[in-house]
């Protein structure tokens, strides 16, 4: 066990060298190469230690190997043909397969407990060890919450039909901590007892309790869901390695559910929400109401061409680009770079507003700007940018929605009521690009295109940059 403890540790070593590197934009995609290779490490190595110890078992060797294939072509398959905005589903699916493999593990180790738990087990009565039936009960419950709940987030960030309304009954909290204290009976009846029977309804109460906690969160609340699901995947991951003692799951999928609290935090920040009311599922009023649109927008809209917003930027000095979810369906970085050197080229100043939580996940817009090649220094957070907007001539919003919605301000029954957001209205000008007016992901209207200073610029984002690019160079 020793060699195969030290190769661990070299793996857990990388793991938290790939994280410190997934912490700047720069150094990102080596963290990343460094966290697979870490992780390539410890999956060869654990498979080498299991052959070994299997005494080179064939069929199990097959089995292994034949899983490994399957799950490597799926992996590969997903990675190669998803589409970088479906990037999120595809991560909350990540999160939920994680969950369900801690309850598979877990429940193959309650039918079947390993033979050092059997052995260590009380010969008078039988009861396996306090440490096993705790880490049984923690990955089975935390695996069962993850795995529902993150299909429902799933079918929330796919926008499925069936989940564009917040779905929620009344009593819904109350229900939520009753079927959370009945499963935690249950798991406590299992540890005290030590007896295994009570595996399976406790798991089954917490599938269901994973659904009822994640349905009832309003739509512009997912960031936070999502970082949360991502830390119980490690978390599950973590109890599981104390099931089957296996240092490296241990250690990897506490680094996972340490970080993912660090990111509930940050994204619990940025929707202005407490950690306690993720935690029960308790989230802003819900979402899905387009509100009364014809009061808000009827004869308010004012709409401008390229030629007509090339002309906006004559002689001014400062210019603050705002991007959204629409800048990475239309593609559009590249052009918005573009449009950046041209506009400094006048003689321009030019930064852009980053929203914790634009786009489909942490850090969406970073990446995409990255990529272009835009330097990072350009990148202004809200709290830093958002005192300059009223010094700020043009604002161009590219494809951005709900992190520039004025109602979070406003209507405390809104379901973005209470979340700080880039305050674009205070500036002297706003030019909206977006195809129409439809909301964006909390299905609810937005003022700011209505407003007096606002001038909307219909059209797809990359199409929209393009067509303005060419009419500032003809101006
Ligand atoms: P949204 O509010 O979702 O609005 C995006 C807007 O982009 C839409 O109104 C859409 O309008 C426009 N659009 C779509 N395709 C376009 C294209 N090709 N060209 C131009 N415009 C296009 O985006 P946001 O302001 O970035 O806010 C993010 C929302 O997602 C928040 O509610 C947030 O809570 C939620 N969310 C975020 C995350 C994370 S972690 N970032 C995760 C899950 C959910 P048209 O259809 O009219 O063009």
């Amino acid at each position: 066990m020793d060699w195969t403890n030290l190769i661990y540790l070299a793996a857990a070593t990388l793991f938290i060298v790939g994280l410190k590197g997934l912490t700047h934009p720069r150094t990102a995609v080596r963290g990343n190469l460094i966290g697979s290779l870490a992780m390539l490490l410890a999956v060869v190595v654990a498979m080498v230690y299991f052959f070994q110890k299997s005494g080179y078992d064939k069929i199990g060797i097959a089995v292994v190997l034949a899983g490994l294939a399957l799950g490597s072509a799926i992996g590969v398959v997903l990675a190669v043909k998803i589409e970088m905005t479906a990037m999120p589903q595809l991560v909350a699916l990540f999160n939920g397969f994680g969950g369900l493999a801690s309850v598979l593990v877990a429940s193959a180790a309650a039918v079947l407990p390993p033979k050092a738990v059997l052995a260590a087990a009380d010969p008078q009565t039988g009861r396996l060890a306090l440490d096993f039936s705790l880490a049984l009960a923690a990955s089975g419950i935390i695996g069962a919450v993850t795995f529902s709940g993150s299909l429902i987030a799933f079918g929330k960030l796919q926008e499925l039909a069936i989940f564009k309304r917040s779905l929620r009954f009344s009593g819904q909290q109350a229900a939520n901590t009753l079927l959370a204290v009945v499963t935690l009976a249950l798991g406590a009846g299992m540890i005290a007892g030590g007896s295994l029977w009570l595996f399976l309804p406790m798991v089954l109460l917490a599938l269901v309790l994973g659904v009822l906690l994640v349905t009832s969160i309003g739509g512009a609340d997912m960031p936070v869901v999502i970082a949360l699901l991502n830390s119980y995947s490690g978390l599950a991951a973590a109890a599981t390695g104390f099931v089957i003692g296996n240092t490296v799951l241990i250690v990897a999928g506490s680094l996972v559910g340490a970080s993912g609290v660090v990111l509930t935090r940050i994204m619990c920040k940025a929707m202005n929400r407490s950690l306690f009311n993720v935690l029960f599922g308790v989230m802003g009023p819900g979402g899905g109401d387009t509100g009364p649109v014809d009061d808000i927008y009827e004869g308010k809209i004012k709409s401008a061409g390229a030629e007509e917003v090339a002309m906006l930027y004559d002689n001014i000095q400062r210019a603050v680009i705002v991007p959204g979810y629409g800048m990475a369906v239309a593609q559009a970085q590249h052009a918005v770079r573009e449009l950046t050197n041209v506009l400094e080229e006048r003689g321009i100043e030019v930064e852009f507003a980053i929203h914790p939580v634009a786009g489909r996940m942490p850090g969406h817009m970073n990446v995409l700007l990255a990529e272009a090649e835009i330097p990072y220094e350009k990148l202004k957070a809200m709290d830093e940018i958002n005192p300059t907007f009223p010094q700020t001539d043009v604002v161009l919003v590219i494809g951005a929605n709900d992190v520039v919605n004025p109602v979070a301000r406003t209507d405390p029954n809104s379901p973005i009521a209470g979340m700080p957001i880039l305050d674009v209205d205070k500036a002297r000008t706003v030019v909206v690009i977006k195809r129409s007016l439809s909301p964006g992901f909390a299905g609810i209207a937005n003022p700011l295109f209505a407003a007096d200073n606002t001038y909307m610029f219909f059209g797809d984002g990359k199409k929209a940059v393009l067509d303005l690019i060419s009419a500032l160079k003809e101006s």
